[in-house]
């Protein structure tokens, strides 16, 4: 991450699956003047992620890959990179796992957010694990990416209460937005202390 103080702003590429409103809300971030990001690239592993519009929306560059052939996509995906200048990558519900290799290349660059207080519920359907355990509190995370799956050094969290009659689809809409403002939190903080 040192390697990017001093940039003016850093180029920044961010990845979807789905609905994009944690892309929409770092967007809005990045059109801050304090921000330290600008989002150059939006890529997405799926034609029909509905954040695309956001790309239409906001003028963005994008790109739709087709993961099934792993090794392929992220090779095209390393190029686009490379033709966009793009020097930091956040994952905002981006449901593939990237290649150790791929990580390996952008070593420290890349930060995920995860719908949970990491360490607890890596991986999928953390709001229905959470309300199983009946646990008082979830939240969630952002951390840097590493090769092994929602693990790398927590950035920063947000806790939210479970209420009595909680439900995943409430905990999740309840989780969402903390997000929206965590994001944005985490990556201040990693170029503040730049
Ligand atoms: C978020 O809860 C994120 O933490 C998880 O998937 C959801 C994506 O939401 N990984 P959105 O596409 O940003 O609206």
């Amino acid at each position: 991450m040192e390697k990017l103080a001093g940039l003016k702003k850093v180029k920044t590429a961010v990845f979807i699956s789905g609905t994009g409103s944690n892309l929409k809300s770092l967007i809005k971030f990045s059109k801050n003047k304090k921000s330290p990001i600008s989002i150059n690239l939006i890529i997405s592993n799926s034609k029909n992620a509905k954040g695309l519009k956001y790309a239409y929306q906001f003028k963005i560059k994008k790109k739709i890959l087709d993961f099934n052939l792993n090794k392929i996509a992220e090779g095209k995906i390393l190029s686009n990179l490379k033709k966009n200048k793009i020097n930091f990558i956040c994952l905002a519900g981006f449901m593939k796992v990237l290649s150790a290799d791929f990580i390996a290349k952008f070593d420290g660059t890349i930060i995920n957010i995860h719908p949970s207080l990491l360490p607890k519920y890596k991986g999928l359907n953390t709001h229905e694990k959470a309300i199983k355990n009946k646990d008082k509190f979830s939240g969630c995370t952002v951390h840097y990416v590493t090769k092994k799956l929602d693990s790398g050094k927590v950035i920063l969290q947000k806790k939210v209460k479970i209420g009595n009659a909680e439900t995943p689809i409430s905990l999740a809409k309840k989780v969402l937005r903390q997000e929206h403002k965590l994001y944005p939190a985490a990556i201040s903080k990693i170029f503040a202390n730049l």
